[in-house]
């Protein structure tokens, strides 16, 4: 038996705090999603700073970069007033429903994970917590009954693994896990580097040159958006294959602007590509000086981002702990006495 149904379904989604800065991948990809969910859902988004111990990272590092993550969700538009946004290691429901997760994870199946085998095979001296990375997530996930997960579409895989653990557990140990569906935009579901439009945008991508911070000095990114790499052909049209540095932007355009990419087609038909970058320069700075402006706000008062981010594991806590109980008792653990 699940939980009794909340008044509005649930949604779950965190991000990795590795950078001083969301990118705009991470911007259109994920986090304008959760924007909109949260009028719909019951939302719980949450700075995955666990994760982020998965690559070997400077301590004051993770300390800065958990508070700018969860300042930019709510300089993004996530409302910590109708939204639970927290710290992953403030609840430790994670971790403890991973153990049990893990206990039901083949091996086979965590090394066919391509995160693991990527990183593995740019020579990166994996540790363990990266090859359980996976099952840390579906636990983020299943402890919080999520029915949705909006991310972007490289989140894909483990978005599958979650859903075959929460099944495997149901069928072993009766119906006790919501099964989430991926929520995955596919205007915005892979925003690549603009030096190398066949890559997604990352901070590990191979040029800055290539990336846009949401944090970047508005000149600069305009800069970087004009020096995009397009192709010879000139037209306008949206061809992923053929054509994927022009369909990358008109993609960006599309998300920030709202105008559906036919219609971009259409406007664009017979001017140049000096054009079409001008025009996506503008959209994105346009949507990037409220979200710095409101950032700058939100660091000058960490004390309140605190409690901001105490309040929200607190909620948290609630309906994680929940979870953990039913499923520690489906699994045989003696109740503890609390
Ligand atoms: P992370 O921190 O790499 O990325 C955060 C979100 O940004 C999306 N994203 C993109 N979307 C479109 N285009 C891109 N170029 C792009 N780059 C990143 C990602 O899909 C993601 O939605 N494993 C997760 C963090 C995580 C998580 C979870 C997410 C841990 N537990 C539970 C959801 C639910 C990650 O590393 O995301």
């Amino acid at each position: 038996m699940t939980s009794p149904a909340p008044a509005q379904p649930r949604i779950l989604s965190g991000m990795q705090p590795t950078s001083d800065s969301l990118h705009l991948g991470n911007y259109l990809g994920a986090l304008v999603n959760w924007v909109g969910l949260q009028e719909d859902f019951d939302a719980y988004y949450f700075v995955a700073d666990l994760h982020a111990l998965t690559v070997p990272t400077d301590p004051a590092d993770i300390t800065r970069r958990s508070r700018v993550t969860a300042a930019q969700y709510i300089a993004g538009g996530v409302d910590p007033e109708r939204s639970a946004i927290f710290c992953q290691s403030h609840v430790r429901e994670h971790t403890e429903l991973m153990w049990v997760l893990a206990c039901q994870t083949a091996f086979g199946e965590a090394s066919r994970m391509t995160q693991f085998k990527d990183k593995t095979a740019r020579g990166h001296n994996a540790n363990v917590g990266l090859f359980t990375y996976p099952i840390l997530m579906a636990a983020d996930i299943l402890v919080y009954d999520a029915a949705r997960v909006p991310v972007g579409d490289d989140q894909r895989q483990h978005l599958e693994i979650t859903r075959d653990l929460a099944e495997r557990f149901n069928t072993r140990f009766g119906d006790t896990l919501v099964v989430p569906e991926p929520h995955i935009l596919k205007e915005s579901a892979r925003i690549m580097d603009l030096q190398e439009p066949t890559a997604k945008m990352s901070k590990s991508g191979s040029s800055d040159k290539g990336l846009i911070s949401m944090l970047d000095e508005p000149k600069r990114i305009a800069k970087k958006i004009r020096s995009a790499v397009t192709d010879a052909d000139g037209e306008i049209r949206f061809d992923a294959e053929a054509k994927p540095g022009v369909a990358n932007l008109l993609s960006i355009h599309s998300a920030l602007s709202g105008t559906p990419i036919p219609q971009l087609e259409a406007g664009f038909a017979g001017r140049g590509y000096g054009d079409l970058k001008q025009e996506v320069a503008d959209v994105v700075v346009t949507a990037i000086e409220p979200y710095q402006q409101r950032m700058a706000e939100l660091m000058d008062d960490p004390g309140e981002l605190d409690n901001i981010l105490a309040k929200g594991a607190a909620r948290a806590s609630e309906v994680a702990a929940a979870t953990r109980d039913r499923v520690y008792e489906r699994v045989g653990l003696l109740a503890a006495q609390r």
